[in-house]
């Protein structure tokens, strides 16, 4: 077993990448730089994109698919001959906020069936602590009929890329590695050292490496929980929450964190898998949860700061009309996976305002089948209120001059969540977080 990185590295043993999203896509393709690598999605569509060179994510260049010793496959029978494997498929919550564990289930069952005696399985898919080897090593057995440890190794190894992000890629962050045992470790370390260049933390079980990654993002969720809590404070203050944290910014161990809308498939998600499996142990989770509740909330809270805006210059709110910019979960990406934006529309149209949304970034098809809500080509003149919702690079561009020939009359409001034009605009009314 121990020489399976030697003949992963002599390209005699090959790796296996289950999902091709924006996780499993780049480390697939970082392997395939060195070794022989097999990507396996189960949606064939976007299978068939990646064969053209084309990331369906619109994450990677067509130049990041060059000199790459890859098979991209929807056909589980492909990955027959590899003996290490990565799983990287989704791990969503559902209408409850309770984890969704069929992708990873499903991944599971899928890499069971082709497992062989020796080979690795190493988790990359955002999970709480005890779910590798409490959820998905039994159904590798009972699909294999081989024994854990004893025939098949398993590890977990949390991914911290993040979509948009072009400096911190797969092989510039060091990785977090774990293994069932001593030996699997020091082999998933080896081989994710192939590609990581600042090299790997041995994390000293799959729990502790499975807590760490939840951790990570929970705590930034309940810190972006709190900055919005106080946004809500100071409003009631009349202060804004931008100028109180530049100015307490100022002290060396202040944490830098604003208020915004959290979506996502990772912050707003993450920390609902914590407080699952703290439950289940008979302990709720009351930080992390209130955290969860205030994050949540603030799509509502915007649109009605800014119904409040529109109705304190004696219009009617009903009719009244609002333009949304940016519909995805953060800037300068496409993905709308969990939008906040969604609900700031939801409860504006709730009020019978009539809101347009613009983006620049955003797939209308895509946008339409996710949330039913129609994509505006090219904003009009006539806007009670802009919600600048998404700080995208061509919107922080943006001038006060821009904005005007958008408003129906002196009176019209700019909503910017992000704080980006704060101290910009002279003359029009203007509100932030
Ligand atoms: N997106 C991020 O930036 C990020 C960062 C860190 C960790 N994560 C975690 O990584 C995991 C993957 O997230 P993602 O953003 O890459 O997801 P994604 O939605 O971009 O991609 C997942 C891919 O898996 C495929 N898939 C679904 N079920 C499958 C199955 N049973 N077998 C094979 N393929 C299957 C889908 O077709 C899709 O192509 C999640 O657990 C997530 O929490 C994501």
């Amino acid at each position: 077993m121990s020489n399976l990185y030697d003949r992963i590295i002599a390209k005699e043993a090959k790796v296996g990448v289950i999902g091709l999203g924006y996780v499993g896509l780049p480390i697939a393709l970082a392997f395939a730089k060195s070794i022989s690598v097999v990507g396996f999605d189960i949606n064939e569509e976007r299978v068939e994109m990646m064969r053209q060179g084309q990331d369906p994510s619109n994450e990677l260049e067509g130049s990041d698919f060059e000199n790459s010793d890859i098979e991209f496959t929807a056909d589980i029978n492909d990955l027959k001959d590899v003996e290490f494997f990565i799983v990287a498929v989704p791990t969503p919550i559902d209408e409850h906020n309770k984890p969704d564990l069929s992708p990873l289930l499903g991944a599971s069952k899928g890499v069971g069936k082709v497992l062989k005696k020796g080979d690795y399985v190493v988790f990359e898919s955002t999970v709480y602590p005890g779910c590798t080897e409490d959820d998905c090593v039994p159904i590798l057995e009972g699909e294999s009929g081989l024994k854990f440890v004893e025939d098949f190794k398993v590890g977990y190894s949390p991914e911290r890329i993040n979509p948009g992000d072009k400096e911190h890629t797969i092989t510039k962050i060091l990785k977090v590695v774990s293994g069932c045992d001593d030996e699997s470790l020091d082999v998933i370390s080896k081989v994710y050292e192939i590609i990581v260049e600042p090299g790997v933390h041995k994390a000293s079980s799959i729990k502790v490496a499975e807590a760490a990654k939840i951790i990570e993002n929970t705590q930034r969720d309940v810190n972006i929980a709190l900055m919005n809590e106080l946004s809500i404070i100071f409003n009631r203050i009349g202060i804004n929450t931008f100028e109180v944290l530049e100015a307490a910014g100022t002290k060396w161990n202040f944490l830098r964190f604003s208020p915004g809308l959290v979506g996502g498939h990772c912050i707003g998600v993450d920390p609902y898998y914590l407080t699952y499996k703290a439950e289940e142990l008979g302990y709720h989770a009351r930080i992390i949860n209130s955290g969860r509740y205030v994050n949540d909330s603030m799509g509502y809270y915007i649109a009605k700061q800014t119904v409040k805006k529109i109705l304190q210059t004696g219009k009617n709110i009903a009719g009244s009309k609002v333009l949304v910019m940016g519909a995805t979960f953060k800037e300068n990406v496409s993905d709308i996976r969990n939008s906040k934006v969604a609900d700031v529309v939801k409860e504006l149209r709730s009020f019978m305002v009539d809101v347009e949304v613009v983006d620049p970034f955003v797939d209308p098809a895509e946008l339409k089948h996710e949330y039913n809500i129609d994509l505006t080509e090219k904003p009009g003149d006539y806007y009670d209120a802009i919600i600048v919702a998404v700080n995208h690079e061509p919107y922080v561009k943006m001038t006060e001059g821009d904005f005007k020939g958008m408003l129906s009359d002196e009176n019209g409001i700019i909503v910017d969540v992000k704080g980006i034009y704060r101290g910009k605009f002279e003359n029009t009314r203007y509100w932030s977080l």
